[in-house]
């Protein structure tokens, strides 16, 4: 039986690899289908035998409630946009300029979503989004629905991946059909279909969708004894995973160029959409040369395809009104399918830019969109006009409280200049929470509109007093107890974010991410910069006028005092926490685990003694740091006893990771 069983697991798994891997079945769905019912009979009637790579285990069964984070080893990077001939030229010449004489990989840019997949002794342990790149969220479960992912690879050995996970054209043509007859939403692209499927709860709804991935990055080729990013792919399709067939190594910028033309002409006709082609140099010593932005990589860019134009009608402008209280208007258009998206809105940006263009309301107007570009009214088209459009008057009272719109000097953009504005608070609010910033989970746009509008929460410090309102929130329609507890957690652990964090999250005008971050690495302390004096801000690199001259009017307003005070008392941190923020509390520390967790699964607590720095090992030895134990342990926790190794629960470990 055991014999028959690994069999039918070997037969399924190449059946698998050549189907979905390398897209070319060798035996027809009826066997499959055969030798499929077999296994599961085997294993229903001796579950004892059950593998956990058997592939009847890719779907589990727990609906999980929420995403655990993941600190990546390595940060995710983006990579950088090029979008010409000219452009792409220049990126050659910058890299010759180094002194290198590149060859280049070629590869297709797949429209999907980011992944990195960390295998230990060749078993898949956990699959993670990009999140920001630092911080990421575990998606195992869904990740092991994706037949072209290995739960298994060739060799027994520790590797990390990354790659794309992507949603086939037909798959989500067949989706949005399904979707159509329910009257449920349509996705707008398969992108977002992608995107959607893979951070479900259930991972039986992702296995529905029908998941595809290309694995086209390894981190640390070196470490594999690879010299060339060509010779790591080879090296990762070795191992089982699925490599796009389209990469090709090519020996100058021109034939890249070449590379594209041809790409370009074959893009329609691939099974899953692309939005452009990637270009890297092969050798990864001249990549280790070159480095790194502190986004991307200067070793490789990305050629987007040009944006895709289309006609529709302005119907209206509205305005809406941002955190800083500028106006923007918005172009209200009869919706319409551009590369892949539909289109209602498009920026207008400000007033100036609505006559330049000489916009009218009725006018048909030209509608540009580039890969996740915002799309763009280019112009209008004169020549179809009626006679009946109407023209644009700029508003001079702000939409939400009617309060006097101000321009300030040299400026195009109108402000609403009421700092009680509902519209600002809200959007405010909106900033602070957003991922970028406090990250807090579970508090997006629409229950932040929804506790505003109930008095739950006016200004940022209210949000660390919502667990005192425990009850009044468990009332709300569409809340539970779960959800509350998530997000009151959510809330909690949004306490210690890094001193950039929270300077960015504040909401100050003109202070970016980037400026955040080099204003807490040089201060250190929020204190600090409350008390810096604008001529001290012109020193530093980078900090102009307008950020300096922000910075210091935002801490004199009596108002922000008073909020960053509250936040002080509600334990925020107010510290950088720079490179020590990534929790690396286990380094050097080894785990075995015994018995049943109830918070978690093996593969769960693995991935987070991994993420922390940590390693798992089967077997209880003098080198274990601690043994956790859950229920019904094993013999595990009397050998851990003999050789006084420190015995740990659930509990105990979570205190070992903050
Ligand atoms: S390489 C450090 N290669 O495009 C380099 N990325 O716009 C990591 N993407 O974040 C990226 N196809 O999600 C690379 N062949 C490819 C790609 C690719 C699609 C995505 C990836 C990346 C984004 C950047």
């Amino acid at each position: 039986m055991q014999k028959r069983y690994d069999d039918l697991i070997k037969i399924i798994k190449e059946a698998d690899y050549h189907y979905h891997t390398l897209d070319n079945p060798i035996i027809t769905d009826q066997e499959y289908d055969k030798y499929l019912k077999e296994l599961y009979k085997i294993e229903e009637e001796h579950p004892e035998l059950i593998r956990e790579t058997s592939p009847t285990q890719r779907v589990g069964s727990t609906v999980l409630t929420g995403f655990n984070k993941v600190h990546h080893q390595k940060p995710m990077l983006s990579l950088s946009n090029v979008f010409n001939e000219k452009e792409i030229l220049l990126f050659d010449q910058k890299i010759k300029k180094e002194k290198i004489n590149p060859t280049y990989v070629c590869e297709l840019k797949i429209d999907g979503i980011a992944v990195s997949l960390i295998y230990q002794k060749g078993l898949l342990i956990q699959a993670a989004t990009r999140g920001d790149g630092i911080v990421g969220e575990d998606i195992t479960n869904n990740v092991k629905t994706i037949k072209s992912v290995p739960l298994r690879l060739t060799k027994n050995i520790d590797i990390t991946v990354r790659g794309e996970i992507y949603m086939s054209k037909k798959v989500f043509e067949d989706l949005n059909k399904t979707n159509l007859s329910k009257g449920i939403n349509l996705f707008q692209n398969p992108r977002n279909a992608a995107a959607g499927s893979i951070r479900q709860l259930d991972a039986k709804i992702t296995n529905e969708r029908k998941l595809n991935n290309f694995i086209y990055h390894l981190p640390n080729p070196l470490d594999y004894g690879l010299k060339t990013h060509f010779e790591a792919l080879k090296f990762m399709k070795e191992l089982g995973f699925k490599i796009n067939d389209e990469s090709q190594l090519v020996g100058s910028i021109e034939e890249v160029l070449e590379f594209i033309k041809k790409q370009s002409k074959l893009r329609d006709k691939l099974s899953y959409e692309i939005d452009g082609i990637v270009i890297k140099i092969n050798d990864i010593q001249d990549q280790i040369n070159l480095g790194y932005t502190a986004k991307s990589p200067k070793w490789a860019t990305a050629y987007k395809f040009p944006a895709i134009e289309v006609l529709t009608k302005l119907n209206d402008i509205v305005f809406t009104v941002g955190r800083t209280g500028k106006i923007t208007p918005n172009a209200v258009l009869d919706p319409v399918l551009v590369a892949g998206s539909t289109i209602r809105r498009a920026t207008l940006h400000n007033e100036d830019f609505i006559n330049d263009k000489k916009l009218k309301i009725g006018d048909i107007v030209s509608i540009r969109k580039a890969g996740d570009v915002i799309p763009e009214v280019v112009e209008v088209k004169t020549n179809r006009r009626t006679g009946f459009e109407k023209p644009f008057k700029m508003i001079k009272q702000c939409p939400i409280c009617h309060t006097k719109l101000v321009k300030y000097e040299n400026q195009v953009d109108f402000y609403c200049p009421n700092s009680d504005c509902d519209a600002r608070k809200i959007n405010n609010l909106i900033h602070f929470t957003s991922r970028k910033a406090m990250n807090i989970e579970g508090l997006g746009e629409n229950i932040i509109e929804i506790f505003y509008n109930l008095g739950l929460i006016t200004n940022i410090s209210d949000i660390y007093i919502l667990k005192d309102q425990k009850e009044t929130l468990i009332e709300l329609e569409g809340f539970g107890y779960k959800s509350i507890d998530n997000l009151l957690s959510a809330i909690e652990n949004s306490k210690s974010r890094s001193l950039e964090k929270l300077l960015f999250a504040l909401g100050i005008p003109h202070v970016g991410e980037k400026t955040a971050l080099i204003i807490a690495k040089k201060y250190l302390h929020l204190d600090e910069i409350i008390n810096i004096s604008t001529e001290e801000l012109l020193q530093i690199p980078d900090i102009g006028n307008i950020i300096a001259e922000s910075l210091t009017t935002y801490f004199k307003n009596k108002d922000n005092l008073i909020q960053i005070n509250k936040l002080r008392e509600n334990g925020l941190n107010f510290n950088y926490l720079g490179s020590t923020s990534l929790n690396k509390s286990l380094v050097n520390k080894t785990f075995v685990i015994t018995g049943t967790l109830s918070s978690m699964n093996r593969d769960e607590i693995t991935a987070k003694i991994i993420s922390a720095g940590g390693s798992v090992t089967d077997n209880v030895s003098k080198r274990t740091s601690y043994l956790i134990v859950g229920d019904n342990f094993g013999s595990k926790y009397q050998k851990a006893k003999e050789l006084d190794i420190p015995i740990i629960n659930e509990d105990d470990f979570f205190q070992l990771l903050t």
